[in-house]
C-alpha cells in the first residue's frame, strides 16, 4: 500500500522498507505492518494529543520527569512549546517502559526504533504468522483461562518488581501471541514508587484481569491478587517468581510494631550520619 505520510521519513531514513497494511486505528494511535528488510515490524503512530482520549490525566503524568524547569513551566502553561514537551514525554514513556521492561524479561514487544513520533517494535503474531488477536476476541477453557490469568499476574508482579505499573491494563491491551499473552500499550505507565495513584492503578489492572478470565473460570472472582501484590511490594518483600495466594487479610488497626521501631532506629542514624556530613564539610 502506499505508504502514510507520516511514515514516509522513516522511509527516507531506511528504517522502513514498505507498508503492508494498516493494523488498526485504535483510541489513540496508528498501527501498521511494515516490512524491514527480511523482518515484518509493526509501526505505531500517535495520534496528535487533541484526538486522544483521557489517559493523559494528572493522574497519569503526576511526577513524570522532564528535561529542565522551561519545560516544566511551558507545560503547566500549557504553550505551543508546552503541549510539544507534553506529547513528546507522553510519547517517550512508552519507549522508555517498553526498553525497561523488555530487559526485566516482560514479556512485551521488542522495541526497535521511535522516529518522529513513531514506534517500531515487534509485530506480535499468532501461530501462522498473522498479527495476534486481542485477548478481548478469544474464548477460553476454564483451564486456559486460570493459566493465562496466572502467566499474567507473574507478569504484573515482574512489571512491578521493575517499578512500572501499566495503568491500563485489560484484555484490550494484551495479545495472544504464538507462545502467550503479550502486554501491550504503555504511553500511561507510571512510576509504581513515585506516583500516589499507583496502588489504585495496579488494583484495577489486576481486578480487570479477574474480571475477563472469571468469565470462564468464575472461582476466579473470589481472589485478592491485587491487594496481595501491593502489599507484599510496599513491604519490600515482592520478588519476580513471588508465589502467591490470591487470599488477603487487611490488617486494619494491627500496627508492627517492630517495624515502627525499625523505622524510627533507621531514621536516627541517618539523622547522626547527617548531622556528622556536616561538621566535616
Ligand atoms: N506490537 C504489536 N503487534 C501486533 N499488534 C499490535 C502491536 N501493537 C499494537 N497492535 C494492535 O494495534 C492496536 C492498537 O494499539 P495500542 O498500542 O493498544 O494503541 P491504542 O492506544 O490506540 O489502544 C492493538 O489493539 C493491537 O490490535
Ligand atoms: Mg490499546
Amino acid at each position: 500500500m502506499k505508504a502514510p505520510a507520516r511514515l514516509e521519513s522513516l522511509i527516507e531514513e531506511g528504517l522502513i522498507d514498505s507498508v503492508v497494511r494498516q493494523l488498526m486505528s485504535g483510541k489513540e494511535a496508528q498501527v501498521y505492518v511494515v516490512r524491514c528488510g527480511e523482518d515484518t515490524r509493526c509501526a505505531k503512530i500517535y495520534k496528535e494529543a487533541t484526538q486522544r482520549s483521557f489517559r493523559q490525566a494528572v493522574d497519569y503524568t503526576e511526577n513524570r520527569k522532564v528535561k529542565n524547569t522551561r519545560q516544566a513551566r511551558a507545560m503547566a502553561k500549557g504553550t505551543r512549546f508546552g503541549r510539544q514537551a507534553q506529547e513528546a514525554a507522553w510519547q517517550n514513556a512508552e519507549v522508555d517502559a517498553l526498553y525497561r521492561l523488555a530487559a526485566a524479561g516482560v514479556r512485551v514487544p521488542k522495541p526497535y526504533n521511535f522516529h518522529d513520533g513513531v514506534l517500531l517494535m515487534e509485530l506480535v503474531t499468532d501461530d501462522s504468522g498473522d498479527a495476534a488477536p486481542r485477548l478481548n476476541d478469544v474464548q477460553f477453557t476454564p483451564e486456559q483461562a486460570r493459566l493465562h490469568h496466572a502467566a499474567l499476574l507473574q507478569e504484573v508482579v515482574r512489571m512491578l518488581c521493575a517499578g512500572v505499573v501499566h495503568g491500563d491494563l485489560s484484555e484490550f491491551n494484551i495479545l495472544l501471541g504464538s507462545d502467550g499473552p503479550v502486554i501491550i500499550d504503555l504511553p500511561q505507565a507510571v512510576d509504581a514508587a513515585g506516583n500516589n495513584h499507583a496502588s489504585r492503578m495496579l488494583l484495577r489492572d489486576v481486578a480487570n484481569l479477574r474480571g475477563f478470565f472469571g468469565q470462564f473460570a468464575p472461582e476466579l472472582l473470589k481472589t485478592e491478587f491485587g491487594a496481595e501484590i501491593w502489599d507484599l511490594y510496599q513491604r519490600g518483600l515482592l520478588q519476580n517468581d513471588q508465589l502467591l495466594t490470591g487470599r488477603f487479610e487487611s490488617k486494619k488497626g494491627a500496627v508492627d510494631l517492630g517495624g515502627v521501631l525499625r523505622e524510627i532506629d533507621d531514621t536516627r542514624a541517618e539523622e547522626a550520619a547527617r548531622r556528622q556530613r556536616m561538621q566535616l564539610v
